[in-house]
């Protein structure tokens, strides 16, 4: 595969929770590609769905969904991947297809799915607090995706590969901490640590799940140093998943914006942070100081405005565009017909049914 060529595509990706309120429809109809060698950001509020795009893009969401499921104790919740909950035709799980380098992911077996997990395609999931297991040294867990596919490498070249990749990271004095637990390292460096695991295998794409969000804010500049350093000097396209614009200003070269479960635009990212089309872009950009200093910078007008209201519940999506009651551009279509997500320029895509006709103040 060569540079900019399709690496990941997600074709009207569905992914559904079984809830005590209802089905909680997460993902849904979610249409994205990452080409080779970029850094697609997804940006949107707490809630939009982002983390669960990418437990169905690994493949992971039916295990986490199940988990939760069987957790809460309600054989109802338990029952619901097999006959539905009641009062909603649509199923829990995932629906429609995430293709990765040229395979459908949902007709591979689970051992199919195990080789490319880690190895071509890994995860640096969100919250440090579970991503590393306190019982083994951070050494032996960052191996571990090298002995997972690699079952006869040699103990000392796993040793040098490991120091090679903590160095790589930077992490303070790794030659004589891989053997702690994780419980002797810094928030900042558990992130360190999680991206050398995310690299070692070589992965053909990363996915960063808030790679920057539990950390403060010094801690957060030296993150985005070594993820920039990663995107910069490794032959490895990026999926960056934040809630915050400026993190995603600095790294992606497209942005996708989610917002109850939908992408609502997918630009690139001078488009979508200077001239976002999107009602709900357009809100959410002004609701950035940084993204609004950049504006400034590029001689535009910032307004800082922010958006009325909260998020939908997304077991209870109100009808028509999601966006409806907080967007000041509604008309009576809006309240009636989902917008469809279409390409209004070469690689721009809005799901907004006024597109063209929204004249900002
Ligand atoms: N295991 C689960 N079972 C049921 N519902 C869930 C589960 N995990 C998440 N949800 C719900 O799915 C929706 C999307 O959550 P998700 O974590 O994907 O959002 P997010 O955009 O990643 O949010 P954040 O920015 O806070 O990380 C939310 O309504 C959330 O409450
Ligand atoms: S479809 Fe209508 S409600 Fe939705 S963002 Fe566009 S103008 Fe606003
Ligand atoms: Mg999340």
């Amino acid at each position: 595969m060569a540079k900019g060529d399709p690496l990941l595509i997600l074709k009207n990706l569905k992914a559904y929770y079984p809830s005590k309120k209802g089905l909680v429809r997460a993902v849904d109809d979610v249409s994205l590609e990452v080409r080779e060698g970029e850094c697609v950001g997804i940006l949107g509020e707490s809630g939009s769905g982002k983390s669960s795009m990418a437990l169905a893009i690994m493949g992971l969401f039916e295990r986490v969904a199940r988990f939760s499921a069987g957790a809460s104790n309600d054989p109802e919740l338990r029952r619901a991947f097999e006959k539905g909950l009641p009062g909603s035709k649509d199923m829990p799980g995932v629906g429609g297809s995430v293709i990765f380098r040229g395979k459908d992911m949902s007709t591979l077996s689970q051992e199919e799915l195990v080789a490319i997990r880690g190895r071509e395609l890994s995860l640096i999931p969100q919250g440090l607090g579970h991503a590393l297991n306190p019982q083994h040294s951070i050494g032996h867990q960052t191996a571990e995706p090298l002995v997972v596919h690699e079952e006869n490498i040699r103990l000392l070249t796993l040793k040098r590969k490991v120091l090679e990749y903590l160095g790589l990271v930077q992490l303070a004095d790794a030659n004589l901490r891989f053997v702690m637990d994780p419980g002797s390292f810094s928030g900042g460096e558990s992130q360190r640590i999680l991206i050398a695991m995310a690299l070692i295998a070589g992965p053909y794409m990363v996915i960063a799940d808030e790679p920057t969000s539990a950390l403060d804010v010094t801690v957060q500049a030296q993150i985005m140093n070594v993820l920039r350093m990663v995107r910069d000097e490794f032959d490895v396209s990026l999926l960056l998943i934040s809630h915050d614009a400026g993190v995603v200003a600095e790294m992606a070269d497209r942005v996708a914006i989610m917002y109850a479960g939908k992408i609502v635009e997918f630009a690139s990212a001078v488009a979508a942070f200077h001239e976002p089309q999107h009602p709900y872009t357009m809100g959410l950009m002004s609701s950035f100081p940084t993204i609004a200093m950049m504006q400034m910078r590029a001689g535009k007008k910032p307004r800082l405005r922010g958006i009325p209201g909260d998020p939908p519940d997304l077991c209870n999506i109100p009808k028509g565009c999601a966006f409806h009651p907080r967007c000041q551009y509604t008309i009576d279509i809006c309240k009636e017909e989902i917008p469809e997500y279409r390409e209004v320029k070469p690689d721009h895509f809005i799901r907004c049914h006024r597109y063209g006709d929204i004249v900002q103040e």
